[in-house]
């Protein structure tokens, strides 16, 4: 099945929300864990740096150039995927990106070599216990480090059931953003050769990366990869166990299945695309981005939806398109914002346009369409108090032409990035930020004054009562 087919039959109307609650019996385990392979704990407190967020995505961090040891890890882990809050029963808890649900549908692996203290091989990140599980060893002298993202859908389609695979990528597109921000903070990146990072959405054959990485995929997938330095080709590996334990690993609960539409889904979306990653950005931020410590601010995010209907200034508003250019331009995806409490801009939908890099944004409806669109997305009107909502359009079609079956991944994982830059900018400027997944789909395309397009994910953006830890 093609990208667009899916979008177009799980989309939510009025009429009936094609879901039909949580799927009986299978109550998947959000934590993947190898209990008898070998495990080396991450420092729980490393030495932080003091880079500042501004510093990460403008390219100014002067970081020390430490050696690759557990600690880097520590933090690079920590701040990609780690826990940073439980709530106040202390059973569910919260991760550095946000997830659909609170579901984690992803998993996080990477090959590292180099490192001290760590033989080289395939590591998981167990994220219940913040430490390394040994997969394989690799038999190379060299220093690498390659991250992949994969997702075991059943944890997402449990709940949200056909519609799961889109809140899957869209959360795979927050971890690939975040990863590529938490290897610079962490100062890993400085260890590695620019010309050599490679990002990429996909891959070309999921069956050869499922066996690379020894996930079973029946119930996990490989979704992203980001390189700084790759795993040398001729490398020799070898599994610490048998495949078939391993293998086992990926199954999220007793006999459970996500079903034949996201198979489909999965199945017909497969393909790589290779992309420059985070080229820094060259526009002017605010001084307030300098200011906070970049470990505090991912730490601290959250998605806060008590919005005060308050307004905010030109500068900060600004600073979101400037953002989002690490992610963007790419072709069949179009960022819309709508406007109704930003200093010296009338309320309206604005289009993102670039020349270049630079980004622009263009009138393109006159008028107050938050309470709208808060009633679009399924009435949650915590969304109307927002001073600005970003509401992110695919072109599925144009999609498919520039990137072939991948298109379709390839537009909701940099929906997904665009989402997290939203959030991280948001922590660093004090305002709050939620994404929204569960909206009737054309409501929110007519909000922006189109019939066309599939509605891929809006996110509000305002003033907040208090900060909510
Ligand atoms: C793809 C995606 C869709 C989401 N959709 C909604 C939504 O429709 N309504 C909502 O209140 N929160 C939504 N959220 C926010 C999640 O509920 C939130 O991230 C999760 O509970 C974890 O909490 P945290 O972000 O505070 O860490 C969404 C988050 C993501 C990443």
């Amino acid at each position: 099945m093609k990208g667009s087919e899916y979008h177009e039959i799980t989309a939510y109307q009025r009429s009936g929300l094609a879901s039909g609650g949580r799927i009986r019996g299978g109550t998947p385990s959000f934590f993947k864990t190898y209990p008898t392979l070998p495990f080396y704990q991450l420092p729980k407190t490393p030495e932080l740096p003091s880079c500042s967020l501004g510093d990460v995505l403008t390219g100014a961090t002067t970081l020390a150039s430490n050696e690759l040891n557990l600690s880097l890890l520590s933090i690079f882990f920590a701040l990609t995927y780690g826990i940073t809050a439980t709530d106040r029963t202390g059973i569910y808890s919260f991760r550095a990106v946000p997830s659909a649900g609170a579901l984690y549908p992803c998993e996080v692996y990477a090959w590292l070599g180099g490192f001290r203290d760590l033989p080289h091989g395939l590591y998981h990140y167990n994220v219940a216990r913040h430490g390394l599980e040994q997969i394989a060893t690799v038999d190379s002298n060299d220093a690498f480090f390659e991250a992949w993202i994969t997702a075991i859908p059943y944890r997402s389609a449990w709940k949200y059931r056909d519609r799961a695979f889109r809140y899957v990528l869209l959360d795979s597109g927050h971890i690939f953003e975040q990863a590529l921000v938490s290897a610079k903070v962490s100062g890993i990146t400085s260890k590695f050769k620019e010309a050599n990072w490679t990002g990429t959405y996909g891959c070309r054959s999921e069956t050869a990366i499922c066996q690379r990485l020894a996930v079973d995929p029946h119930h996990e997938r490989p979704v992203a990869r980001v390189a700084f330095a790759p795993l040398p080709e001729t490398a020799k590996i070898d599994y610490l166990t048998d495949k078939k334990e391993l293998l086992s690993a990926s199954a999220p609960a007793n006999g459970a299945d996500y079903g034949p539409v996201i198979l489909n889904a999965i199945n017909g979306t497969v393909g790589e695309v290779t992309i420059p990653i985070a080229p820094d950005i060259s526009e002017k931020l605010p001084s307030l981005l300098f200011q906070n410590n970049a470990v505090q601010v991912i730490l601290n995010r959250r998605s806060r939806r008590n919005f005060i209907k308050g307004s905010i200034s030109a500068d900060y508003f600004e600073s979101y398109p400037k953002a989002f250019s690490r992610a963007l331009p790419i072709k069949g995806l179009t960022v819309y914002f709508v406007v109704e409490r930003v200093d010296n801009y009338d309320e309206g939908v604005y289009e993102l346009w670039f020349d270049g890099t630079r980004p622009n944004l263009k009138l393109t409806g006159k008028g107050m369409f938050m309470s709208q669109l808060a009633d679009a997305c399924l009435h949650q009107m915590w969304v109307s108090h927002a001073s600005f909502a970003i509401v992110v359009l695919l072109n599925t079609e144009e999609l498919e032409k520039t990137y072939g079956n991948a298109g379709y991944r390839v537009g909701m994982l940099c929906v997904g990035r665009i989402g997290q830059l939203c959030y991280l900018l948001s922590e660093a400027l004090g305002l709050g930020c939620c994404g929204v997944g569960a909206f009737y789909d054309y409501e929110v395309t007519r909000v922006i004054g189109l019939h066309g397009g599939m509605s891929a994910y809006v996110l509000a953006v305002g003033p907040v009562k208090k900060q909510v830890r």
